[in-house]
């Protein structure tokens, strides 16, 4: 069934695994994805950047795609549609209109008292309608769609800010900006377990940790045992994935009937996200 994160996460992080949040590109990345949640029964975040839904056709759109494909599927595990990144009230207005079960609103660029203010918008219609609500504090490094944020203005979050934003705004999930990236890691990521374990300390909300492509497993596990509950993967599947089309098209030069070289990729995600969910530990937990 389509769910709030709510519930999902907050067992999660009674029970110390995380949840993927595995983002959609298209048609492929959403049959995989919800093929992969199935089969290991997994509960399972669909991430939607902006960017993704203006691709694929708009929000509603995605939604209908989802819901058909879950009919289709008679897919029984938890499954959330979340807007990831939102940019504005406005977007994540319209994404809950649409149908999205969950929203992420990214204030993380502004000054507190305004993440604060259009985060507390946000979580008022929103818990209004059974939906839940991620916020972010610091600032994400790296490039994922329209968002990009460059090494200077990359910011680890300070845990009394968070607190101050989470008590202000009684949002479901919060992502603090500890060191992660969007897209590939220069070198061996450099995340902030001394704060992450502060902001722990200071709220019993769960913890999200966006650019998950490329830590290792053992910081993964940390972040678990550490409050963490939400873990965002993206540019994983889209490298495994081109890679299957790379390969596909490298050996048979002459083909070009498309099932055959997306066939290909939807396989190569499917399996990039049950090798994450296992290491999530959310596999058999739906
Ligand atoms: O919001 C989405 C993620 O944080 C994805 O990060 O593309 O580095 O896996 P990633
Ligand atoms: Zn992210």
């Amino acid at each position: 069934p389509l769910v709030s994160m709510k519930e999902m996460l907050e067992t999660a992080k009674a029970e110390g695994y995380g949840v993927g949040q595995f983002n959609l590109n298209n048609l492929e990345f959403t049959q995989a994805i919800l093929q992969a949640a199935e089969e290991e029964q997994s509960p399972v975040i669909l991430g939607v950047s902006e960017g993704a839904a203006r691709y694929m056709g708009g929000f509603h759109t995605v939604v209908t795609i989802v819901e058909s494909l879950m009919a289709e599927y008679d897919t029984t595990v938890p499954v959330a549609i979340h807007l990831d990144h939102g940019s504005s009230f406005e977007k994540c207005v319209e994404a809950m209109y649409a149908g999205f079960t969950s929203v992420m609103i990214d204030g993380s660029h502004f000054p507190l008292a305004e993440n604060i203010a259009v985060t507390k918008k946000v979580v008022e219609v929103a818990h209004t309608l059974g939906i839940s609500v991620e916020a972010e504090l610091g600032r994400i490094g790296g490039q994922e769609d329209d968002l990009i944020v460059d090494d200077a203005e990359a910011a680890y979050a300070i845990p009394a800010e968070c607190d101050e934003l989470i008590r202000a705004t009684n949002v479901d999930c919060f992502a603090p900006a500890l060191g992660s990236v969007h897209g590939p890691y220069k070198g061996e990521p450099n995340l902030g377990f001394d704060r992450m374990e502060e902001v722990s300390k200071l709220t019993a909300v769960p913890l999200v940790l966006h650019g998950g492509t490329g830590i290792p497993t053992k910081d993964i596990k940390r972040a678990i045992s550490l409050g963490t509950a939400k873990i965002n993967v993206n540019t994983e599947s889209q490298i495994t994935s081109a890679k299957a089309v790379r390969e596909v098209l490298a050996e048979k030069p002459e083909l070009f009937d498309p099932r055959k070289y997306m066939g290909p990729a939807r396989d190569a995600i499917k399996a990039t996200v049950i090798g994450k969910m296992r290491e999530f530990g959310s596999s058999n937990k739906a």
